[in-house]
């Protein structure tokens, strides 16, 4: 039995403890376990490697891939789907994980189509916009690092009464702003579900200045955490503060900070690590038991797909799990339409 790995897309922290658990799973059942380098890129390239226990010894507290990453434009067309199919086979490829997330999974699902091989699905993603997945691989790191960057930033901000718009990843999808934003304390959260005028985000955010830092308010420091997805620019809207802030909080100062892929590197948390690793195994079981076409979703809030070894884990079809994440996207999916009403609940609280 041969069984192949890839980690494809933007990286995660949590993909090194997948990577190892497969090998070591693999390795004691007696299979011959390869990983494939730069995702889909190196499988069109049949560039893969073999992932003996002292290669894999020791990863799973490193952030990144050891196997590389790749967005592979080729790999989207039906030609270069032709090239991994061949590949595959050429290599005897029996099983292949694939680890990613929307697009990564995407391709899994078109290449299961021509049946070159089982295939499997892990959801790794920072921006947790996975369907039938309740927390992708690299999500609880990346929010602990945004959390922590708040904190550092807070302490300076309290020191000169400052204003802070703190900008981060996650792409279409606002889970990272809004997990980290309520537990960082921040007093507003802008998610990319939402988007206002340019104009009523603005009023929005002058009120919260004025209710943190203007004359009558009690805060030492007003924290606006800001998803990338919003459509007006973190600049434009420090610029547009900025030419009201002598009405609205005199002497305060605004300042943007924009943590870009910081939040994307680092160790994995010891939740990531673990989801990571049991997602693995997850693997190794759904190969070992023939399923094919599907993802294991990690604490599956729809409860959809089947059920496993693991409590926490569920296999869902993938064409299912990329209908959801649509509807993730284009803000249709219950648990969306949920998590928005609630924050919207206490969105008043934040900067009381
Ligand atoms: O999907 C993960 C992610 O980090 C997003 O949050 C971000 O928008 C994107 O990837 C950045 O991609 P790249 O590193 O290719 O610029």
């Amino acid at each position: 039995m041969r069984v192949a790995v890839l980690t494809s897309g933007g990286d995660a922290p949590g993909m090194n403890g997948v990577i190892r658990t497969i090998a070591v799973a693999g390795i004691a059942r007696g299979w011959d376990v390869v990983g494939v380098r730069r995702g889909y890129d190196g499988l069109l390239r049949g560039d893969v490697i073999p992932l003996p226990f002292d290669v894999v010894d020791g990863i799973t507290r490193i952030g990144g891939t050891i196997l590389g990453s790749a967005r592979c434009a080729a790999f989207g067309r039906p030609e270069g789907r032709a090239e991994a199919v061949a590949q595959i086979r050429r290599l005897g490829i029996d099983a292949l994980v694939v680890v990613g997330g929307n697009g990564s999974l995407t391709g899994a699902h078109l290449l299961a189509a021509d049946r070159p091989c089982r295939i499997v699905g892990l959801p790794a993603s920072i921006d947790n916009d996975i369907g039938h997945c309740g927390l992708a691989i690299g999500v609880d790191t990346a929010v602990n690092t945004i959390v922590e960057a708040c904190d550092r930033i807070s302490d300076t901000a309290r020191a000169h009464r400052r204003a802070f718009i703190v900008e981060v990843m996650g792409r279409h999808c606002g889970f990272l702003a809004m997990r980290a934003g309520i537990a960082a304390e921040a007093d507003a959260i802008l998610y990319s579900e939402r988007q206002p005028s340019e104009d009523e985000l603005v009023d929005r955010l002058r009120t919260v200045l004025r209710r943190c830092l203007g004359p009558e308010g009690r805060h030492k420091r007003a924290l606006i955490i800001k998803a990338e997805g919003v459509a007006v620019s973190t600049a434009r809207l420090v610029e547009r503060l900025q030419q009201h802030l002598h009405e609205d909080a005199p002497g305060v100062d605004i300042r943007p900070t924009i943590l870009g892929h910081v939040v994307r590197g680092g160790n994995p948390s010891a939740m990531d690590r673990l989801v990571g690793q049991r997602l693995g195994y997850g693997a190794v079981l759904a190969v070992d038991a023939g399923l094919h076409d599907v993802m294991l979703g990690w604490d599956v809030p729809e409860l959809v797909g089947r059920e496993t070894a693991d409590p926490y884990i569920r296999a869902v079809p993938l064409a299912d799990v990329l209908a959801e994440t649509r509807r993730l996207l284009d803000g249709t999916s219950p648990l969306v339409r949920k998590r928005i009403e609630l924050l919207r609940q206490v969105e008043d609280l934040l900067a009381l």
